[in-house]
């Protein structure tokens, strides 16, 4: 089969197409035949060799969908030919999603329902469950709390205001005005240019003082920020950032209000099989569509991790093997 490999770490330019064996399922595995496999920051943090380490050489490649070909010894509630979508694979020694056939774990894939696509729930994975662990585990969200969501048009911030929405809390995002319709109609109540000035002010006026939950993507440029625009006892939840030293410039402003704050990773979820059955059920019901912005096919595994890095796009990139 044709997987894309890494033999050692560094820019784009170290993936490459190979022909390798195809690989055979552990006894709580499935073989899956790849349909789809989202792009995510992380596979390239995985290929630079900034994230935990991994046996090389190396297929990247978290979220991954298409159709069980071959299920492990001990694996029960799965057929060869069931569709199916999951995250949280490869890494490690284990190898990920960009190959025409990928090992995945029982506890890491639900089924897909028919009416969903697969390239968008190939897209799904990462993004939906690292939302949905935020913002349904960590925050607690409720029907008409406020949530701030920045970066609304991205990966995960496309699927957290959907999920905002879906739970029927009253969501607040910033995206870059040419994504702003767009992120509208996707649920968001208010959607602000994340270049403004007054950006805090108009996140206070436009929640009546403060919002209970915000998802963080950016904590360099936003964990004051975020303090600033919390109601008492709001959770930040924080999944990210540029430069790994955020900090404040006035803490008190968080101790003032309770402000909870949550630094999580979405590959330390137990039971990964909740948020993706849940994301499944709201994709199928129409809820959470996942946007796909590009697909690339395997040769072009390279630009696809130099976009999810360098440019703007609204939803995902997937590699479609
Ligand atoms: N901890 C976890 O479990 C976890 C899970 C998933 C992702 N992450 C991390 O979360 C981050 C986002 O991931 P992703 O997949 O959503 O990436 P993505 O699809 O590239 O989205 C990033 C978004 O940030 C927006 N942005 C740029 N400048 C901004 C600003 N000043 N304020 C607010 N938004 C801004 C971008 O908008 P433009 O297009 O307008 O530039 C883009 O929509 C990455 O650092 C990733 O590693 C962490």
């Amino acid at each position: 089969m044709k997987a894309v490999r890494l033999s050692e770490h560094g820019g784009p330019e170290v993936l490459s197409v190979e022909e390798v064996d195809r690989p055979e399922p552990g006894g709580h595995e499935l073989l899956v035949e790849v349909e789809a496999a989202g792009v995510n920051p992380v596979d390239t943090y995985f290929r630079d060799g900034s994230y935990e380490p991994v046996g090389l050489p190396f297929t990247p490649g978290v979220d991954v969908a298409g159709t069980v070909a071959e299920v492990g010894e001990f694996v029960e509630g799965f057929d060869e030919g069931d569709r199916v979508y999951g995250t949280g694979i490869g890494g490690g020694a284990a190898q990920g999603a960009y190959a025409e056939f990928a090992t995945v774990p029982e506890d890491r894939l639900v089924h897909l329902p028919e009416g969903v696509d697969a390239t968008e729930a190939g897209g799904a994975g990462v993004a939906a469950c690292t939302s949905w662990r935020a913002l349904v585990d960590h925050a607690g969200l409720d029907p008409a709390e406020w949530c701030l969501v920045h970066g609304g048009s991205g990966g995960v911030g496309h699927a957290a205001v959907q999920l905002g929405a879906s739970v029927g809390a009253r969501v607040i995002t910033t995206a870059a005005p040419e994504y702003h319709d767009a992120v509208r109609d996707l649920g968001a109540d208010v959607v602000l240019d994340y270049g403004r000035d007054d950006l805090a002010d108009a996140v206070l006026e436009a929640s009546n003082g403060g919002v209970d939950a915000v998802l963080d993507h950016r904590l360099d440029d936003y964990l004051q920020f975020d303090a600033d625009v919390a109601a008492p006892d709001a959770t930040v939840v924080g999944i990210g950032e540029n430069e790994p030293d955020p900090g404040f410039s006035n803490d008190g402003v968080a101790r003032s209000k309770d402000v909870g704050y949550k630094f999580m990773s979405m590959f330390n979820t137990p039971g990964l099989r909740v948020p993706l059955g849940g994301v499944a059920h709201l994709m199928d019901a129409g809820d959470i569509s996942i946007e796909v912005a590009r697909t690339y096919d395997l040769e072009e595994a390279p630009e696809a991790q130099r976009a999810v890095m360098e440019d703007s796009f609204l939803g995902k990139l997937v590699v479609v093997p």
